[in-house]
C-alpha cells in the first residue's frame, strides 16, 4: 500500500466525512485505503507515490478521450488567462449550446449547469412545471445524482416502495416517486393506469448503468415513448453516462428513440464540472427567465469548463470514427473476460460490467445476484497488478481512446489468473 495515500487518507479523515467528498472513493465496500491520485495521462493514473495503474474509471465517464487530453489542456490553458469567472454571458456558453443543438436533433435549447445531479433535479422540475403533473416513475437501480426526490432504490438501499435509500430525505420528497422495474413495460404500464393523469415524467438511464451496466432490452425504450405519448407524461432519458459516449447524439441516437428531455453531465464537460438540461424549444422556454419555472446558478456556464467540453465535442465530432473503435475495444474486452472468467458480461459500446454471476442480467433484482464479496478480491488483486477500476461492483468499466489491444489482453489475461489461480 502506498504510505503516501495512507498518510493522505489519515489526515483527509480528520477534516472530510469518510476522508471524501464522494462516497465511492472511498474504497470502503472493498476494505482498502483509497489511492491518492496525483495525475494522469491517456488510459493512465498515477498516484501520489507515483505508480502507474490502468485506469478504467476516466473520471466515472468523462474522459472519453483519455486524460489529459492536449486540445482540451491547450484550450483550457488559453482560455484561463482571461479570467475564471464572470458571473456574466459568454461567447463560449453560446458556441457549446451550438455544437449540441446543431447536431442533435431532439435537442433546440438547452441549459447549462454544474453536475449531473442539477441536470436532473432542473429537468424534473421543468417537467412537472410544464405538465402541471406531480408524479415521477423513475426504475429501480437507476441513479439519477442525489437530488432527494430521486434517492429511492437509486442503485442500491431499501427495498421498500416510495421509501428514501438516504437519511434526511423526508417521505413526502419521495412520496411522488412512483418505481418501475427496468425492461419491464407491464410495471410502467401499471403504474401510469394507477396514477392516471399525474404522472409529469419517466426518467429513465437509456442504458442502465449504475447497477452495472443493463442495456435496454429491445423495445423497451420504444414502448415507454409509447405509454408517455398515451398518458401525456414526457420521456426524460437521463443521459449523464450514455451522453456523447454511445454516439455523440447518446443512447437515443444509438436506439433510435426521441426523449423529449435529456440530462448531461461528464463528457459535457470535457473533465470539467458542467451538467446540462435540454429539450424542444417549446419545453425548454418554460425555463425561467422565459417561462416560469425557476433555475439558475453563480458558476452555470463558467468559460473554463464551457471551453473544455467545447474542445472534447469537437473531437468526438470531427472524427465519428472514434464511436466505432471505441465499440469495438468494448465487445472484444467483453467477449474476452466472458471467455477468460465464465461469468455474465454486460456490454454496450464502450461501457463493460462483469457480474460475479452466471445468470444474466438485466434488472434490479438480477444484478443484485452478483457475489460482491467475489468482486472486493477481484478488485484488491486487479489493483495490485496495475489495473484501476471502480471500487464497487456496480459501475462500469469506461474505455477511453487511449487504450489499445495490448492493454485490453493484459487486463484480460489479469482477470483470467486472478480467478483461476
Ligand atoms: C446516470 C446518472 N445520472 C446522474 C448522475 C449524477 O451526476 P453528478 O455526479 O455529476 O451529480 C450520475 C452520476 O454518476 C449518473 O450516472
Amino acid at each position: 500500500m502506498s504510505n503516501q495515500s495512507q498518510n493522505l487518507f489519515e489526515r483527509a479523515q480528520k477534516v472530510m466525512p469518510g476522508g471524501v467528498n464522494s462516497p465511492v472513493r472511498a474504497f470502503k465496500s472493498v476494505g482498502l485505503t483509497p489511492r491518492f491520485i496525483d495525475r494522469a495521462c491517456g488510459n493512465k493514473i498515477y498516484d501520489a507515490e507515483g505508480r502507474e495503474y490502468l485506469d478504467y474509471v476516466g473520471s466515472w465517464g468523462p474522459m472519453i478521450l483519455g486524460h489529459a487530453d492536449p486540445k482540451v489542456i491547450e484550450a483550457v490553458q488559453k482560455r484561463v488567462e482571461k479570467g475564471l469567472s464572470f458571473g456574466a454571458c459568454t461567447e463560449a456558453e453560446v458556441e457549446l449550446a451550438e455544437l449540441i443543438t446543431s447536431n442533435i436533433d431532439h435537442i433546440e435549447m438547452i441549459r447549462m449547469v454544474n453536475s449531473g445531479t442539477e441536470a436532473v433535479m432542473s429537468a424534473l422540475r421543468l417537467a412537472r412545471g410544464y405538465s402541471k403533473k406531480n408524479k415521477i416513475i423513475k426504475f429501480e437501480g437507476c441513479y439519477h445524482g442525489h437530488s432527494d426526490a430521486m434517492l429511492v432504490k437509486a442503485g442500491s438501499g431499501a427495498m421498500t416502495f416510495g421509501d428514501p435509500d438516504s437519511a434526511g430525505v423526508t417521505k413526502g420528497a419521495a412520496e411522488d416517486t412512483l418505481l418501475a422495474r427496468y425492461n419491464d413495460l407491464t410495471s410502467v404500464e401499471a403504474l401510469m393506469r394507477e396514477n392516471k393523469d399525474d404522472v409529469a415524467c419517466v426518467i429513465v438511464e437509456a442504458t442502465a448503468a449504475n447497477m452495472g451496466v443493463v442495456p435496454a432490452a429491445a423495445g423497451f425504450l420504444a414502448g415507454l415513448r409509447k405509454l408517455c405519448d398515451q398518458y401525456g407524461a414526457l420521456l426524460i432519458f437521463d443521459e449523464v453516462i450514455t451522453g456523447f459516449r454511445l454516439a455523440f447524439g447518446g443512447a437515443a441516437e444509438y436506439f433510435g428513440v426521441k426523449p423529449d428531455l435529456v440530462t448531461y453531465g461528464k463528457i459535457i464537460g470535457g473533465g470539467m464540472p458542467v451538467g446540462a438540461y435540454g429539450g424542444s424549444r417549446e419545453i425548454m422556454e418554460h425555463v425561467s427567465p422565459v417561462g416560469s419555472v425557476y433555475q439558475a446558478g453563480t458558476l452555470s456556464g463558467n468559460p473554463i469548463a464551457m471551453t473544455a467540453g467545447i474542445e472534447a465535442l469537437k473531437q468526438l465530432l470531427e472524427k465519428p470514427e472514434i464511436y466505432t473503435q471505441l465499440n469495438e475495444m468494448g465487445a472484444y474486452l467483453a467477449d474476452g473476460l466472458r471467455e477468460a472468467c465464465g461469468f455474465t458480461v454486460n456490454n454496450i459500446g464502450s461501457l463493460t460490467c462483469m457480474f460475479y454471476t452466471k445468470e444474466p442480467v438485466s434488472d434490479y433484482d438480477s444484478a443484485c445476484k452478483s457475489d460482491t464479496a467475489g468482486f472486493s478480491h477481484v478488485f484488491r488483486e486487479l489493483l495490485a497488478a496495475g489495473i484501476y477500476v471502480a471500487p464497487s461492483q456496480y459501475e462500469a468499466m469506461f474505455l477511453n481512446t487511449a487504450f489499445s489491444k495490448e492493454d485490453l489482453d493484459f487486463t484480460i489475461e489479469t482477470y483470467r489468473k486472478i480467478l483461476t489461480q
